[in-house]
């Protein structure tokens, strides 16, 4: 699919404000890709369909990742997290995208321990577009274009934190994904 064709589909598959959230997400991922050297079509393919099924009923994309054998644990099938998954298997199945998009959007909420350069920059560019504003964005923001892993575990630190005052439940994945990049450091 041609990168015009991607973006029909994700209009036709999202309202306004997540496509404005999407858009915001596609630039700061070319901006990451070319200042950490990765593919910058492939980064923004991966920005423009992360969010691709979070608007589908959430017994849809159970569907989609069963009907690709796809399992997912008790955390992974929450009402959050899911769409990182049922995404992947969309743009997998039904537009034909490779690996390397795949993951990126796979892992673009829980993150997980060893991800590739272009899962980082889609798991930050979606953390840090121009329309997020909450508290130590603009820190986390400063630290992506100096040290992808200090920037990293700045907005892990920050997600947890988050979900921890929430009292809601942490998916393992981004508990091992900041252990990895705490022992890069020693
Ligand atoms: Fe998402
Ligand atoms: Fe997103």
């Amino acid at each position: 699919m041609t990168e015009t064709e991607i973006i029909e589909v994700v209009k036709s598959n999202m309202g306004a404000k997540r496509f404005s959230h999407t858009e915001g997400c596609v630039k700061m991922a070319e901006k990451l890709a070319v200042r950490w050297g990765a593919d910058v079509a492939l980064a923004r393919r991966a920005a423009w369909l992360h969010d691709i099924t979070k608007e589908m009923p959430y017994e849809h994309q159970l569907q989609l990742v069963d009907r690709h054998g796809i399992i997912l644990s008790r955390t992974q099938k929450s009402e959050k997290i899911i769409h990182a998954f049922s995404g992947a298997a969309m743009a997998q199945h039904q537009l034909g995208e490779g690996e390397e998009v795949c993951g990126a959007i796979r892992w673009h909420t829980t993150a997980r321990c060893g991800m590739t350069l272009l899962e980082k920059i889609i798991w930050l560019a979606d953390l840090t577009e121009e329309g997020r504003t909450f508290d130590g964005v603009e820190k986390i923001r400063a630290l992506a274009s100096e040290s992808l892993s200090d920037a990293l575990i700045c907005g892990f630190d920050m997600t947890l934190s988050v979900l921890i005052n929430r009292g809601s439940e942490i998916d393992a994945n981004m508990i091992e994904a900041r252990n990895f990049e705490l022992a890069l450091r020693r």
